[in-house]
Order: structure tokens, then sequence, then C-alpha cells
């Protein structure tokens, strides 16, 4: 589909995403775009150091009954290098905000993993400083993760999101000046959020030049201020990646592994409603207990779980990484 088409057919459904009649429009869209083709990545989460204080967040600073870790070069290493499973196009390398990981670990494994793969590099690290991000870039990374949570300044504030709002988006667009590949994302269910607040969320997220966006289901978190509240619903989840599809054809848009947890088969009816990623997991058991988003038993996803979520979802792996798709057939981020 020509671009100027893509925009058209983006005008429309933007008018129309409000009321929209069933999710599975957002899957017909991908389909429309990008195949039934779904890309496959891998996270490893490397440290849980935090310097931030998220209300709905376990890894939060003020957790002090959390064990922290780092994983070793070797580890790293070893699971990069000899353990990949083979649908794999692209790592994301996530933390806590630790930038002494950063430098120590995560920016020389970037390098090596420049030179020895043609794997997509992504990166979910948290606010840095303008020289680390450049670093990451000069080391081979494209794309960086950078989640709003929501987009409403005082909500922001209010949940103890990272920073400030306004440096927050300010940080979202230095990233996409400086030539990343840009996502960020909201949490649907969050205490005091609001149905005005989701609507700004969506619509803040769209005008911004991004490359990829998410919904992620609120997740009460064991051991945060917000442990008794209610968890979000699938269903209001799976309308809110459907209306991200439709208002952003182009954008790379994960189902994420919360989704199992909040109703069954979660993580599939995230693909039939327009989502286009999957992320398999390949922290360590051990770490990934610690590496505590939300709850120890997360919903963690194999290769063969996310292999059958594609197949259930009736799309297929992509063979492609999805930066090279990226690099290769970029979108212009376009403004409604
Ligand atoms: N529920 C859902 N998602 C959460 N995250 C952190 N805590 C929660 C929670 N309680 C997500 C946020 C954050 C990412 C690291 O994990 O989107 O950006």
């Amino acid at each position: 589909m020509k671009e100027s088409e893509v925009f058209l057919k983006k005008q429309k459904l933007a008018n129309e995403s409000f009321k929209i009649q069933s999710t599975s429009q957002g899957g017909e869209l991908r389909n429309e775009i990008f195949g039934n083709k779904i890309f496959v990545r891998a996270v490893i989460e490397v440290s849980n150091f935090c310097r931030q204080n998220c209300c709905y967040c376990g890894m939060r600073r003020d957790n002090r009954q959390l064990n922290r870790f780092r994983l070793s070069a070797e580890m790293l290493r070893e699971i990069i290098f000899e353990q990949l499973p083979s649908s794999v196009t692209d790592i994301n390398l996530q933390a806590g905000e630790d930038p002494i990981a950063v430098r120590e670990i995560i920016l020389p494994l970037i390098q090596e993993i420049k030179r020895e793969t043609s794997l997509g590099i992504s990166v979910c690290l948290g606010t840095l400083d303008a020289s680390l991000y450049a670093a990451l870039k000069e080391a081979g990374a494209s794309y960086y993760i950078l989640k709003l949570e929501t987009g409403n300044a005082e909500h922001y504030q209010k949940i103890q999101a990272p920073g400030n709002f306004h440096r927050r988006l300010e940080t979202i667009r230095h990233l996409a000046e400086t030539g990343w590949f840009v996502s960020s994302g909201f949490i649907l269910g969050l205490p005091y959020q609001t149905q005005a607040h989701v609507e700004e969320t969506i619509d803040l997220l769209s005008d911004l030049p991004l490359a990829g966006g998410s919904v992620s289901p609120f997740i009460p978190g064991d051991q945060t201020p917000y442990s008794k509240e209610p968890i979000a619903s699938l269903d209001e989840v799976l309308k809110c990646v459907a209306r991200l599809r439709l208002k952003n054809p182009h954008w790379i848009i994960p189902a994420v592994s919360a989704m199992n947890l909040v109703g069954s088969r979660g993580y599939t009816q995230a693909l039939k409603a327009g989502a286009n990623l999957v992320t398999i997991n390949l922290t360590p058991e051990i770490q990934r207990n610690d590496y505590l988003l939300y709850k120890r038993n997360r919903f963690i996803m194999s290769e063969t779980r996310v292999l059958k979520a594609i197949e259930e979802a009736q799309c297929e792996p992509s063979s492609e990484s999805m930066i090279h798709f990226l690099q290769t057939k970029p979108f212009l981020p376009v403004m409604v």
C-alpha cells in the first residue's frame, strides 16, 4: 500500500476508532499493512536495580525486600550466542533504570551482538544522559522503548511515573530526532485513571514521532502501594490494541505476556486485534523471579508459546527483523 493511501486510511479510521465495532478490525488492518507477519524478538532482563520509584512497579527503589541482580557478561553471551531460539530476529535488552549496568554490561554487549550477528537491537533502559543514548546508538542499538504509562500530566505525577511528564515527552522527541526508532506505551487500568485519561493518552501517543506503541494491562504489583488495586479488564485492553492499530496502521504493536494474566488467551487475542510483535523471555529463571514488574508468577512466554499464539491468530512469524523492516520500508510518522 502506498504511503498516501495509508494516510487516507488512517484519517478515515481515526475518526471511527472511538466507536470500534469489533477488535478484529485491528487484525485486518495489520494484515493489510504487514501481511500476516509477526515479528519475533527475545528479551533479556539484564538488571533489576532501579533508581525510579513508580507506585505500580515492584522494582521501585523503595522495595527493600527485593534481591537486586545484574546478569554477568558471560551469562548474557551464553544466552545470546549459544541459546537463541531460531525464530528470533531481534533482541531487546531491558533493565530497571540502572546507568551502571548500561555502561558496564549493556554497551559492550551491544557492540558484540552487532559484530557477531544480524539481530535487530532494541533497548528499554529508562531515562539516561543524552551522551549515553548516543553511545548506545553508536554501539548498534536502533530501537528505544520509553513508556509514557499515562498521557495525563497530573496522573503521571500521582502514580510517580519516572521523572516528570514533560521531560519524558521531551526525551521521546529527542530520541526520535537523533535517529532512534522510538516505541512508547501506556498501562491500562492504573489506579486513578479515568476514561478521559485513556482518550488523552491514545491521542497523545498517536501524535508523537513513534515507530511503535503498546498497551499493557495493569496488574496489581506485589510489594507496591497498589498491591490491593483491581486488575485491568482484558476486553478493554484488546479494544485499546485495536484502537492503537486503527489510529497508527504502520506501528509495531506488541502482544504483552501480562495479557494472558487478565484473561484467557489474551496474548492470541491481542494478535487478532492487530498486534504484530511477540517476545520470548530469555532471562534465566532465578533472576526472572526478581525482575518484579508486578508478580513473581508472571506468564512467561517461551518460543513454543509464542509460535502457538501466532498460529492460533492465523499469522506467521516474520523471517525479516523488525529493525530491517523499519530501515528498509520507512513509513514516516503520519500525523492526523
Ligand atoms: N502492571 C503492568 N505493567 C507494569 N509495568 C510495571 N509495573 C506494571 C504493573 N503493575 C510495566 C510498565 C513499565 C514496564 C517496565 O513494565 O509499562 O514501563
